[in-house]
């Protein structure tokens, strides 16, 4: 960062995850006057009373508190697909796919089969069924179990899968006798892009993991739901995993006001996702490929229409102040995002991205946008 001798005029706004929030004072408090018990042994009441919650508001007849969404998802395939030889329908570019080291093969021994993933997070049901393996138990066939779909969906951009999507899916796995799990880890998102309690778009599957700590703000932990039989062997496989922890109510207090307290909120980070998305849209010059249609919930892609400025150069820009900046906007603002293999880049809005945050994040995009048109007129 550019340092003009002075204090500096430089401030952060982090849009590469809703991961990066700090639960606030309220949360805070409530977690220091917790109850709580060993979980391990069923006794930490906060926690009987989140998982409690999390089970009727999924409309599922139990839930579990697990420590990551990674894991949630692990357990769910581990229960799922827990002989040997079965497999696993999942999205090419789904986080559990692409983003999970493997771990369903690498720690479940579950081999997975993909269906290539829509613009809009869904698949083309044919293609599932044709991935279904129809030759079990002949000896060289693995046996389908499961398939997974990602709600909203992150590498496409926070995408909500359709009700009708899910309707459709789930008769399909009925038909074939698969599960469905959902990677719910921005299920809430979902829910109130959709205008619907979450046990709707839940009657379509089978087991859901569900994020506390992205857009709703604890600093921990995912809610497994599913059957009453389904969470019992999830228990077992918890446990083996590491995951059944002791004195947990100090994190699952913060879990209960995430999911009582936090998702009326969604609504702003959904909000301020579309007017930013709008604003590079139009910038001018036009540096920025936004696709509106697609901006559903929190997460904004974007791509960069100039092939010679590299998403990595890109961000590299934005999370640096430069002398000119400090000229010409009189203050300095480190836009933080991640760019992917695919080209893309990713702002994320969260609970602590105010409106004031997001406009200042504009003026530095289309600041950058400026110096990119002008070195090009230099240069080229
Ligand atoms: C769609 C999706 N699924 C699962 C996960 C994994 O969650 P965790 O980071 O809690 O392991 C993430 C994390 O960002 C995610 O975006």
């Amino acid at each position: 960062i550019f340092n003009p001798g002075g204090p500096l005029r430089v401030r952060t706004v982090d849009l590469r995850s809703d991961t990066v929030t700090k639960p606030g004072a309220a949360m805070r408090r409530a977690m220091a006057e917790a109850h709580v018990g060993d979980d391990v042994f069923g006794e930490d009441l906060t926690v009987n009373e989140l998982q409690k919650r999390a089970a009727d508001i999924f409309g599922m007849e139990a839930a579990l508190f697990v420590p990551s969404g990674t894991m949630s998802n692990l357990i769910a395939v581990m229960v799922h697909c827990s002989e040997r030889g079965d497999e696993m329908i999942v999205g090419d570019l789904a986080h559990q796919h692409v983003y999970e080291q493997g771990g369903s093969a690498q720690v479940a021994g579950v081999h997975s089969t993909t269906v290539s993933t829509q613009s809009d997070g869904t698949f083309h049901l044919d293609e599932v069924e044709s991935k279904i393996r129809h030759g079990y138990p002949k000896v060289h066939f693995t046996r389908s179990r499961l398939v997974c779909v990602e709600n909203t969906h992150n590498l496409r951009g926070g995408r909500v899968l359709p009700l009708s999507f899910l309707h459709e899916l789930r008769s399909l796995a009925d038909r074939y006798g698969l599960a469905v799990h959902m990677d719910g880890a921005r299920l809430m998102n979902a829910a109130v892009a959709l205008g619907v309690s979450p046990s709707v778009i839940l009657q379509h599957c089978h087991t859901v993991s569900v994020g506390l700590s992205k857009g709703l703000g604890a600093p921990m932990g995912t809610m497994l739901g599913g059957s009453k039989d389904f969470v019992e062997r999830a228990v077992r496989v918890r446990q083996a995993l590491g995951g059944g922890l002791r004195q947990l109510g100090i994190q699952a207090t913060a879990g209960i006001l995430a999911l009582t307290d936090m998702v009326g909120r969604l609504k702003e980070d959904h909000r301020r996702a579309r007017i930013f998305a709008q604003a590079l849209k139009e910038c001018d010059p036009p540096l920025y490929e936004v696709n509106m249609a697609s901006v559903e919930t929190n997460i904004l892609r974007f791509r960069l229409n100039d092939p010679r400025l590299s998403p990595a150069e890109f961000c590299q820009r934005a999370a640096t102040v430069c002398e000119n900046e400090l000229q010409v906007l009189g203050h300095g603002v480190r836009v933080l995002m991640f760019h992917n293999a695919w080209g893309s880049i990713r702002a994320v809005f969260h609970l602590d991205i105010s409106d004031d945050d997001a406009q200042v994040a504009v003026e530095k995009l289309h600041f950058l946008a400026r110096q990119v048109a002008e070195q090009r007129g230099k240069l080229w």
